[in-house]
């Protein structure tokens, strides 16, 4: 589901420049749990920015769902995030001024569902995470492990082919945290490819391997022993 080669990272703004990855290659399979884990600085978040298509490397190659996408243009690189790829934030990134249901239908009316089938959308996937009833709480009218829950809701609500969550639980208390782990859970259990970074053993718990980045490169990558 994703290829990595020879992937680096090197940020420079003005004299500084600042080598981040140092050659990275991986593989992720269709239907895998991989937590990317590392010291704070390692280049984690640099990494899931790649492959997720939220940047663009400084040299390399990444393939996702079939697609070589540092060939995509401008605009079919944004076209091919919307629609294929699902993003989960530490910070929730939800629209304030919205509701929860609107929250979640924004994937849905940025690709011109009409507003009323993308409500009833939203509802459903809303319904599924057991938050019925919060439809039109605005994120400050919700705990943050419900405002995180709908985060999640708005990102599967067009069923990516890949979810990318950077440090979902970093801002929750442990009950929060322990219900959006369960809920990437279910998710894999129904098939759903998943790539996480966290700092947190315990919430690897259900993952199927662990990518361990040190100073922007893989020190192992290897399936944990069950
Ligand atoms: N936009 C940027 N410009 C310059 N340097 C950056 C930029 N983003 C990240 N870095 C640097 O890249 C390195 C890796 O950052 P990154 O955010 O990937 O680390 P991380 O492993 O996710 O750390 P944490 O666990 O603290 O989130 C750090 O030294 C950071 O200062
Ligand atoms: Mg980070």
């Amino acid at each position: 589901m994703i290829t990595a080669k020879n992937l680096t990272k090197t940020y420079v703004s003005g004299e500084i420049v600042t080598p981040v990855l140092k050659g990275i290659d991986m593989d992720i399979k269709k239907g895998e749990f991989v937590a990317i884990m590392g010291k704070s600085g390692a280049g984690k978040s640099t990494l899931l920015y790649q492959i997720s298509l939220l940047d663009i490397p400084t040299e390399g190659r990444i393939i996702v769902a079939n697609t070589d996408i540092l060939n995509l243009s401008e605009s079919d690189r944004t076209k091919f995030r919307l629609k294929k790829l699902g993003y989960i934030f530490q910070d929730y990134a939800l629209v304030p001024e919205l509701t929860a249901e609107e929250n979640v239908a924004i994937p849905l009316l940025m690709q011109g569902i009409p507003h009323n089938d993308a409500i009833q959308q939203a509802r459903k996937i809303i319904d599924s995470i057991d938050m019925a009833g919060k439809y039109t709480n605005r994120p400050n009218q919700l705990s943050g492990g419900q405002q995180q829950r709908i985060s999640i809701a708005r990102a599967i609500v067009q069923s990516p082919e890949i979810l990318f969550a950077d440090e979902p639980t970093a801002n929750l208390d442990s009950a929060s945290s322990e219900q959006v782990i369960e809920l990437m859970r279910d998710l894999h259990v129904k098939g759903q490819t998943i790539v996480m970074v966290t700092h947190e053993p315990e919430y690897t718990k259900y993952c199927d391997r662990i990518i361990y980045l040190d100073d922007g490169k893989i020190i192992s990558h290897d399936y944990k022993i069950q």
